[in-house]
């Protein structure tokens, strides 16, 4: 990735892929990450809410969309198998402040084995403030939140956003990736402007990609 003048912002973008990298090709597609992707499935629908990992044009979308300053950090909330994770670094997120937090403790040390340097903390996203490197709490560029937030109630949503907010500086968005046709959240009871920034017919089933700001 280039290295940019302070105050100027810059995206992840998929054509800044690093070429030679130690990671491992394809994290989430992996025949041994889809059956932990099923296994998990099986055993946490709730926090799972979908069959398979996001594919690999929605994936590369979200990553497009990611807006980090120099000096600050990427986050993505339950990675899962690591499919999202997988593009953001190929797409030129920085290993040493990229932080990613997954609840599910063989998820977390999937994601672990497959980008060895990358800081993957397991634990609840409710947490994060805590739960970050102290120096990247107020520091966090963009969220990716992964977390299926349409299937939990209003009040839980109220106090992850809260939470997400609590770690980036003033105008920053979220992203949050949806299966469903309108919002995933209720972005006016929960005080945020919501805009749909891209959606992808490629996806099984077809994916939004939202961007939530204070309102
Ligand atoms: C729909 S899956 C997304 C996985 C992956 N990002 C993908 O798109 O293939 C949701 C992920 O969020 C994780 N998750 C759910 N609730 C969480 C929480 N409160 N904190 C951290 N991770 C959570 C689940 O364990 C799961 O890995």
């Amino acid at each position: 990735m280039k290295t940019l003048p302070a105050n100027v912002e810059t995206r992840v973008d998929s054509s800044l892929a690093p070429r030679g990298s130690a990671r491992a090709p394809s994290a989430g597609s992996t025949l041994a990450a889809r059956w932990l992707y099923l296994k998990q499935m099986l055993a946490h629908p709730k926090q799972m809410a979908s069959i398979f990992p996001a594919s690999r044009v929605l994936c590369e979308r979200i990553a497009s969309h990611v807006r980090v300053e120099p000096g600050e950090w990427l986050v993505e909330l339950g990675p899962g198998t690591g499919a999202v994770t997988q593009a953001l670094l190929d797409g030129g997120a920085s290993l040493d402040r990229t932080a990613v937090i997954e609840i599910g403790d063989e998820l977390a040390q999937h994601v672990r084995r497959s980008f060895p340097g990358l800081k993957v903390i397991t634990g609840d996203a409710m947490d994060l403030g805590q739960l970050l490197p102290p120096g990247a709490v107020g520091r966090v560029g963009t969220i990716v939140c992964g977390i299926p937030l349409a299937m939990v109630p209003l009040d839980v949503q109220r106090r992850l956003v809260d939470a997400m907010f609590s770690v980036m500086p003033e105008g920053r968005y979220f992203l949050q990736y949806s299966y469903f046709v309108t919002s995933p959240l209720k972005a006016r009871e929960l005080g945020l402007k919501a805009e749909r920034l891209d959606y992808v017919l490629q996806n099984v089933p077809f994916a939004s990609i939202w961007a939530y700001r204070k309102a």
